[in-house]
């Protein structure tokens, strides 16, 4: 009987040495909690980052949104030495609040004792009314009956349902609108429209006819919160006045880079005159030569 029991305790000890002994098993206060876990998202392409780069430990993220009780992983972001996980195709229920939490895990094959692994908390994300919409691009067009067109393309996001990407449009429906700002050109003081559709008739905005006006543009999701209602803007573009004049027609740019090209062809020309004339003068100059060694 007596030795049962030292023999049960040896095995007891055994077992604790073996545990807390074993030269791979690293204490879990050992790992590095992470930092600065952040949602970064544009278009629809959401990644979660986080710090610092871990040494001899790795990370799991799981996520979770309010209606479902399990949580959920990325497969490529279990036990990972990243410091980013792309969640675009994971959060699937684009009206929900996610939160993920960046777990510390040892590497595989060392030991974890029993404790909670340390885990940092993201901030809640709704990639319908958090991800930030990028700049539209746009056109300015005559139509068949003389009027000004401003023509709108939605941007694409990184969604793809049934095997097509996803435009905002396909997401935000109806309630997706434009804001249009636009000024004389060379003046600063702006006007601003909100717009439905993506093809703007610009002739009810009663422009002056011999002006040229300049147009930037950006989504609008009145449905959101604070900042996050407009998207990027669009670079500027400019219409011609009705009188063109070559500015209008071809930009600064382009005239710039044809005087340049002008230049340069002046330039080539006085170089080669130079050079042609210098051809004809040295064979007169051999032929001095040859006469007098001659004489
Ligand atoms: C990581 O593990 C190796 C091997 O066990 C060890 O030599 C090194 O000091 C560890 N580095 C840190 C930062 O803990
Ligand atoms: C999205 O924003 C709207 C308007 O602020 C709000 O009513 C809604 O609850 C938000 N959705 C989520 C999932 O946070």
């Amino acid at each position: 009987m007596e030795s049962r029991i030292t023999m049960l305790c040896a095995l007891f000890l055994a077992c604790f040495a073996f545990v807390y002994g074993s030269p791979a098993s690293v204490p879990v206060h050992a790992l590095t909690k992470a930092t600065y876990v952040s949602w970064t998202s544009y278009n629809f392409k959401t990644i979660l980052t986080w710090g610092p780069k871990p040494v001899n430990y790795t990370y799991t993220v799981e996520f979770y949104n309010k209606s479902g009780i399990s949580r959920q992983r990325n497969p490529h972001c279990i036990r990972s030495t990243e410091t980013e996980c792309d969640l675009t195709n994971e959060l699937v229920h684009l009206k929900e609040d996610y939160t993920a939490e960046v777990l510390s895990e040892p590497l595989p094959g060392m030991n974890a004792d029993h404790e909670e692994l340390p885990f940092t908390r993201s901030k809640i994300f709704c990639p319908y009314n958090d991800t930030l919409i990028g700049r539209p691009d746009f056109k300015l067009m005559m139509s068949a009956d003389n009027k000004l067109m401003l023509i709108i393309y939605d941007p694409v996001t990184a969604l793809v349902k049934n095997n097509k990407p996803q435009n905002i449009r396909d997401i935000f429906k109806k309630s997706l609108k434009y804001k249009i700002t636009y000024n004389k050109a060379g003046s600063t003081g702006k006007k601003i429209e909100t717009v439905n559709e993506n093809k703007v008739d610009l002739s009810k905005l009663k422009l002056d006819e011999d002006q040229s006006y300049c147009f930037s543009v950006a989504a609008y999701i009145p449905s959101r919160k604070g900042n996050k209602r407009v998207g990027e803007w669009s670079l500027p573009k400019c219409s011609s006045q009705e009188n063109k004049s070559i500015f209008e027609e071809y930009g600064l740019a382009v005239l710039g880079g044809a005087a340049v090209g002008i230049l340069l062809l002046v330039i080539a020309l006085i170089v080669l005159i130079v050079l042609c004339c210098k051809r004809l003068q040295r064979p007169a100059a051999k032929e001095i030569i040859t006469v007098y060694t001659l004489t």
